[in-house]
């Protein structure tokens, strides 16, 4: 198991660090761990957001363990040079098309969501969001329009292999799960939506035991909060997943409960919290580290076939929560390392 750890900016160290003691703490044998920089410190450093040597080991790494790019400092860099170029590239490099965002939520703690409790009880969805394609990767630009205005523009494309390979994916999450897909797209407005629905329809007839329903964004963002209940796999493009799991989070409870797995064809993962770096609680010691161990959970899961170990974690987590310790996020006073703490006694006391 070779294993890239991507700490990066703000909060990213802090909850890096405690993600590591709890896969320390698991006694997992032959781990294999390399760090490098990233976003901006890896521009201070190095001169760009994703070194060389930082890609490198990530494609050489079995797994990429990310924490959270993103820095006021480099507010004003240039595009290429900017942190978020450096996940952006990871997730291109290394072909991870489908980002899985599982959103639950935790029994007996729906109190902790931003929705009514009988409403955020009812959680338990999974976005599957395109990551490679879309209006993040098509051309964009600034120009000057006939009159002489400034024109910032991006492209939002996808053709039907991009979308037939994401909705496969899909489809296959969902046999593993309630059986229901609901595809979310615009195809009232965009034509790159009335494409993604043709696609996922022509996908679906491989997949019969699967309920395909489909829902425009805009509606899926006030049915995610009006019944969030009524969805198992939410299938999106790159930037309405993006939108849509930050709300799912709060739905949840706090951002800073959310993992995430960004995988290709194989085993081969990057594991990030959907979170950034937080910039104004760096270095303060009160980030909440869950996120980030739920995804050194899923890397468990998706790269390393250890199911068993995946979910030891999460039930730590989960029990965490259930005593008490929460984070600033949550409303509570638990500091970064006691969260880290209280998950490893957690691990240490399992059966
Ligand atoms: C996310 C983040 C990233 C994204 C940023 C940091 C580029 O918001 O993973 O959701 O937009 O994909
Ligand atoms: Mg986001």
């Amino acid at each position: 198991m070779h294993i890239a750890v991507l700490a990066g900016d703000g909060i990213g160290q802090e909850i890096m660090s405690e993600a590591l003691r709890v896969l320390d703490a698991l006694g997992l044998p032959d781990m294999r761990m390399d760090h490098a920089d990233v976003g901006g410190i890896a521009y201070k450093n190095h001169g760009h957001p994703l070194p060389q040597a930082t890609l490198e080991l990530a494609m050489a790494a079995d797994a990429v363990l990310f924490g959270a790019v993103g820095d006021p400092d480099c507010d004003n860099l240039e595009r290429h040079l900017r942190p978020e170029q450096a996940v952006l590239g990871l997730r291109q490099e290394m072909q991870t098309f489908a980002n899985l965002r599982p959103a639950k939520a935790f029994a007996g703690l729906e109190s902790l969501s931003a929705l009514k409790p009988e409403i955020a009880g009812a959680i338990d969805l999974l976005i599957l969001r395109e990551l490679t394609g879309d209006i993040y990767f098509g051309e964009k630009g600034r120009r000057t329009t006939d009159t002489g205005l400034r024109e910032g523009y991006d492209v939002m494309a996808y053709n039907e292999e991009e979308i037939a390979r994401i909705a496969r994916v899909a489809f296959k999450a969902a046999q593993g799960r309630r059986k229901k897909l609901c595809s979310v797209d615009k195809a009232n407005v965009l034509q790159t939506s009335v494409l993604w629905r043709e696609v996922v329809n022509e996908v679906a007839a491989e997949y019969s035991d699967v309920e395909l329903s489909h829902m425009y964004v805009d509606n899926a963002a006030m049915q995610l909060v009006r019944n969030p209940g009524q969805f198992d796999v939410m299938l999106t493009g790159n930037i309405f997943g993006d939108i849509l799991s930050d709300q799912a989070s709060m739905c949840v409870g706090s951002i800073g409960l959310l993992a995430s797995a960004s995988l290709g064809t194989g085993t081969k993962g990057l594991y990030e919290p959907i979170h950034g770096s937080a910039p104004d609680i760096a270095g303060k010691g009160i980030a909440n580290p869950l996120a980030m161990i739920l995804s050194a959970a899923m890397m468990l899961r998706h790269s390393f076939d250890m199911e068993a170990q995946a979910a030891r974690v999460e039930q730590a987590v989960a029990d965490v929560l259930h005593q008490g310790i929460l984070g600033h996020d949550l409303g509570g006073s638990a500091s970064t390392r006691e969260i880290g703490d209280a998950v490893v006694a957690q691990l240490a006391s399992q059966a």
